[in-house]
């Protein structure tokens, strides 16, 4: 290529031309045939329309401007600049499979280090489209220090800016580190795949026959391994769904979460929550029907939907304010904490703290899962995050216990001795150290086992520890209740609670960062 000849206005449009070509129409073609949009076609729904402002049209790779024989692609298969989404500014980049399979060298890096460090400098958030055969082969070493230049970049971003990856296509070897540091990952199902080692190298090195789907595809992710936060069925979606995140988040660290009045009464009040919790204090009930009734226009983006479903995690407004939501789920194990709800949860209130937003969390807790399975799979190091994660935010924290907080689980959820701010019970809330039935068994096993009818008689003492113990009014009684409150009026104290803690400040020791159970 010879830029020279191109200084005209008819040369400029020759090329840039050129770089709309990218891989040309068989590999758009073949792009399509797979389910999947072309990097452009995805940024173009992502963006406000025509907002798109493109960085970088004319950089190629040095190797192909030093070698005749190589194709120099304008571009470099990815596409890189920023746009708007619902008027507010992010930076994006989209890597283009039509080009050298969206394979990662070294100018394509230099691209997404460049939008990273904008997104940084300016305060808005970055999404990165995945798409791409990884490190690209030809460039060697300069590919893996380009991974290297990303990854150093999503370490400076994080908790400065949201980082949202989408995975569209391949994304394997090192190359899954970068989505994997990002606050949120989007997979699209049936056309994503992550794995730090494809099927072949499994077969190598295990004798394991599996395929990339079985491997590393959007259901394994979302359900077992919790890489995922969200699975979509096709791109169109994706591009929704990330519009929908944004419009919750700040832009930076520096900034609130946007307003946005959905008109539903502050003072608004729902009487069937009086009757949400069975009589029968063992029996389930869905969680989902006191967040759904508490927030604005019951809108809500839930977060690792599909992952550690015992616990709830996710998005949406009390008085038009963007807050965080903890619940746990009775209707899933119970509710109980396991490694798996402590690493989501306190990943997620760690990303609620870093970018200001209020955290709320609904507690229905029997405690932290027992068995060998969980102490042998760390339980102690993951339960630790959730509570380092609480303790440790500053951003305004409001609890409600509805029903069970037991023992070390209680404290862990966003107890009033973890420095929450301000903690509701409703009537029917059980804080103590322990179930009825376990404490019943410890402290009278003696007389259990020597009475005639040892049945009546645990029930007998469970009903008693129940009655003396296990309700809300001994916690109000040491102000570590600051009130107990109807159910109906749920939503209405949350707001209040937000508007008094408005003007909070968080307090920090100096030092340079704490040490957080990883
Ligand atoms: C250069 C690549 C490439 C790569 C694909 N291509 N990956 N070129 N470097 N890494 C090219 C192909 O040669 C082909 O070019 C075009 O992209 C499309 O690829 P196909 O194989 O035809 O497509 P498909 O059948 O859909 O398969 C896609 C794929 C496969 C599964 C991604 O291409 C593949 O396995 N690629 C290698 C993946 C890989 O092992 N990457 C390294 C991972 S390790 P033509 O001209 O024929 O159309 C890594 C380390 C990161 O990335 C380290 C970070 C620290």
């Amino acid at each position: 290529m010879d830029f020279q000849e191109n200084t005209t206005l008819q040369g400029l449009e020759r090329l840039r031309s050129e770089s709309l070509d990218a891989g040309g129409p068989t590999r758009k073609d073949e792009q399509h045939k797979k389910g999947k949009l072309t990097a452009r076609e995805r940024i173009d729904l992502l963006l406000d329309e025509n907002t798109f402002e493109e960085f970088d049209v004319f950089k190629a790779s040095r190797r192909a401007t030093l070698n005749a024989k190589e194709k120099n692609y304008l571009g470099d298969g990815v596409i890189t600049g920023h746009g708007s989404i619902d008027g507010r500014e992010v930076f994006v980049f989209s890597q283009d499979f039509t080009v050298l399979g969206g394979s990662l060298g070294e100018a394509h890096a230099q691209k997404i280090c460049k939008v990273m460090d904008y997104a940084v400098r300016v305060g808005a958030p970055i999404i990165g489209i995945n798409d791409s055969g990884g490190a690209r082969i030809q460039e060697g070493v300069d590919a893996l220090a380009s991974y290297g230049e990303i990854f150093q970049r999503n370490v400076w971003a994080s908790g400065v800016v949201p980082q949202i990856s989408c995975i569209m296509g391949p994304c394997a070897g090192g190359a899954v580190y970068s989505p994997s540091m990002t606050d949120f990952v989007f997979m699209v199902e049936d056309t994503s795949y992550m794995f730090v080692t494809g099927p072949s190298v499994v077969k190598t090195v295990t004798h394991q026959d599996i395929s990339a789907e079985d491997l590393g595809g959007a259901e394994v992710h979302a359900t077992i391994s919790g890489v995922t936060h969200f699975t979509v069925p096709n791109d169109i979606l994706c591009l929704r769904e990330v519009r929908r995140l944004i419009n919750y988040l700040p832009s930076s660290n520096r900034q609130r979460g946007p307003i946005h009045d959905l008109s539903d009464a502050a003072n608004r009040t729902d009487p069937a929550l009086d009757h949400l919790v069975p009589a029968n204090s063992n029996q389930a009930y869905d969680m989902n029907v006191l967040i759904r009734s508490i927030l604005d226009g019951a809108e809500f983006m839930e977060v690792h939907a599909r992952f550690a479903r015992n616990i709830i995690c996710g998005f949406g407004r009390l008085g038009g304010q963007t807050v965080g939501l903890v619940a746990n789920q009775p209707a899933v194990l119970a509710g109980v904490l396991d490694s798996d709800a402590s690493f989501k949860a306190g990943r997620f209130v760690r990303f609620c703290d870093t970018f200001n937003i209020p955290i709320i969390s609904l507690v229905d807790v029997p405690g932290f899962m027992p068995g060998p399975d969980q102490e042998h799979g760390g339980l102690i190091r993951h339960g630790a995050k959730l509570l380092y994660a609480f303790a440790r935010a500053t951003v305004p924290r409001i609890s409600v216990i509805v029903r069970k907080a037991y023992g070390g689980a209680y404290i862990v959820m966003n107890s009033k001795h973890i420095h929450c701010d301000v903690n509701f019970a409703w009537p029917t809330a059980e804080i103590a150290v322990m179930g009825p039935k376990g404490a019943a068994e410890v402290l009278y096993h003696r007389e259990i086992s020597k009475a005639s009818n040892p049945e009546a008689m645990l029930n007998e003492k469970m009903e008693e520890y129940r009655t003396s113990f296990a309700n809300p009014f001994l916690a109000a009684k040491r102000g570590y209740i600051d009130d107990v409150i109807f159910p109906r009026d749920t939503r209405v104290h949350l707001i209040r609670a937000l508007q008094m803690l408005d003007g909070k400040r968080g307090e920090e020791p100096d030092r340079k960062h704490g040490n957080i159970p990883l």
